[in-house]
């Protein structure tokens, strides 16, 4: 496995492996890495010949007061599990070598960008856009793989790839849970013992939707009010940022079933830690895909 840190050499082993007709698949990561990102790493490797793990705790998306400096990082650990994981290459670049002096051009994603999280974290989808996009110009993979953990990103970044007629697919992967429901995420080490212990709640609440529209309960309404009861029922949740329920490929919000891939998703507060996670209902069979 390699280590490359700059920019030029990264361009350049990626751009000699294209030239032979090896196909790359990237996993764009803020290190820490986790079963999630290994779970990815896994399914680049299945569909690529060549898997590049980037590594770059992005601070053009966190705002001001958010956990920027605290977010855990583990250069040693990333290594050994991304060898483990066959990763071929680590690309991981310092913060002066992905923002030159004068850094001035980011990405817009109008809409998408200011719903959801996007309401409670201004500017953070322009920064993990830009800087998605700068990996996309650096490494010229065929295929870039996400978490379906983080499904906003995910719409946003397909969006962006269908906008500025990219050419690269986007591949959104499974969310990884603990025993519990909870989703697996690197700031859940944010969490002390009895927060940790108590945060299945937020996947039981999601399911409370998901099973009410399975079993053919078709008031959305009372069902996301039964959720974020049972939410506010917790002493260990603090706040309630959202919980919607949307449209699953448009992000629209919506009052009934219909005949569409719902998405039911949440940002809570657990003490001082922010966690986000959803479900999605797949259309027609009504199915529960993610669970
Ligand atoms: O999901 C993440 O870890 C980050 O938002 C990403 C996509 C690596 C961009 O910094």
């Amino acid at each position: 496995m390699k280590i490359i840190n700059k920019i030029d050499d990264c361009r350049e082993e990626a751009g000699a492996l294209i030239k032979k007709g090896v196909s790359i698949g990237l996993v764009p990561t803020m290190g820490y890495l986790h079963e999630g990102h290994m779970s990815l790493i896994r399914l680049a490797k299945k569909e690529c010949e060549r898997v590049i793990v980037s590594i770059f705790v992005n601070p053009s998306q966190f705002g001001p007061n958010e956990d920027f400096k605290k977010y855990p990082r583990d250069s040693r650990r990333d290594e050994k599990l991304s060898e483990e994981g066959g990763v071929d290459y680590i690309f991981r670049p310092a913060a002066e070598e992905m923002y030159r002096d004068r850094h001035s051009t980011y990405v817009e994603i109008e809409g998408l960008s200011k719903i959801m999280c996007g309401r409670f974290r201004p500017g953070h989808f322009r920064g993990v856009a830009t800087i998605v996009l700068k990996l996309f110009n650096i490494i010229t993979a065929q295929k870039a793989f996400f978490g379906r953990k983080d499904y906003q990103q995910l719409v946003i970044i397909k969006k962006m790839v269908s906008d500025l007629n990219i050419d690269m697919e986007i591949i959104g992967c499974p969310t990884i849970r603990e025993k519990d429901g909870l989703a697996i995420s690197s700031r859940n080490r944010y969490l002390d013992n009895e927060e940790r212990h108590n945060a299945g709640i937020i996947y039981e609440s999601l399911k409370i939707v998901g099973s009410g529209i399975v079993s053919e309960n078709s008031d959305l309404d009372k069902l996301r009010r039964k959720a974020i009861k049972n939410l506010r029922g917790s002493k260990y949740i603090k706040r309630i940022d959202y919980f919607d329920i949307r449209d699953a490929e448009t992000l629209e919000e919506i009052r009934d079933k219909g005949s569409k891939d719902i998405l039911v998703a949440t940002a809570v507060w657990i003490g001082n830690t922010r966690l986000i996670d959803n479900i999605v209902i797949e259309k027609g069979k009504q199915r529960q895909i993610d669970i």
